[in-house]
């Protein structure tokens, strides 16, 4: 299967980013496995300075809403019309610091996959649930949401909350075990990510771990040279 690399700027980026970092990144000769998540008001800037590349532009998040009076809200039609192709949905940040919750994200994956856009739907789990050893159904529990959706329609992510942005990755035998498990879950063929501190200097060694089909990547994906070499990674087939 071929491996996805999946940038993800969070609350990062400007007009000069998407004018550098960005543009550097869909200069490299990349193929179209390699995707930026940008926030949105760059989305479009994004595309038009990424147009003629392989690579791929996406939103970190869409509104649970189609249309209408949702003041602040960014729909997912709006996402794709402006060029993006895909979405994050469920990242930890957005269930713990903006409380969404089962029925919302189901909410979002609806209107990302009626909009056309591919989802990439986060799951994983804090420290306590690592230790109290319900780590699997945990992140099972948070994948029930999508089991009436197309299995065409989205890839996983596996994140543990522990690992994201701390220098910490989980071992090779904890994401193994977990992927495999997800996917026995889902559906084979549904693509699982791993996120949480990957980077340059470890990404061949986790893109090499049985069940792992592609990377997400906070920190390090705000950097031109160190996101080429992930995507440098990942393996096209
Ligand atoms: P990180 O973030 O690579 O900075 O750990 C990953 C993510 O939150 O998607």
């Amino acid at each position: 299967m071929t491996q996805l690399a999946i940038g993800n700027w969070k609350l990062n980026g400007s007009r000069q980013m998407i004018a550098g970092e960005l543009t550097k990144i869909a200069e490299a000769g990349l193929d179209k496995n390699v995707g930026v998540c940008v926030p949105f008001p760059y989305l479009d800037m994004a595309r038009l300075q990424t147009e003629g590349c392989q690579i791929q532009i996406g939103s970190q998040d869409v509104s649970r809403f189609g249309v209408g009076a949702y003041t602040g809200e960014v729909s997912a039609r709006m996402v794709a019309d402006v060029g993006g192709v895909f979405t994050l949905i469920g990242h930890s940040e957005r269930r713990s610091y903006f409380s969404e919750s089962g029925d919302i994200l189901k909410d979002k994956v609806e209107q990302a996959v009626a909009a056309g856009l591919y989802v990439i739907f986060c799951v994983g789990g804090d420290m306590t649930v690592r230790q109290s050893r319900g780590a699997v159904e945990h992140v099972l529990d948070e994948l029930a949401c999508l089991r009436e959706f197309k299995k065409e329609c989205f890839a996983v992510a596996y994140e543990p909350a522990w690992a994201i942005g701390t220098g910490l990755t989980a071992s090779a035998d904890e994401i193994r075990a977990m992927h495999l498990a997800v996917k026995e879950y889902i559906g084979q063929s549904v693509p699982v990510l791993y996120g949480g501190s990957v980077k340059a200097a470890n990404a061949a060694e986790i893109l090499a771990i049985e069940g792992v089909d592609g990377v997400l990547v906070g920190g390090a994906s705000l950097k031109a040279d160190e996101f080429i070499a992930i995507g440098r990674c990942a393996r096209v087939s």
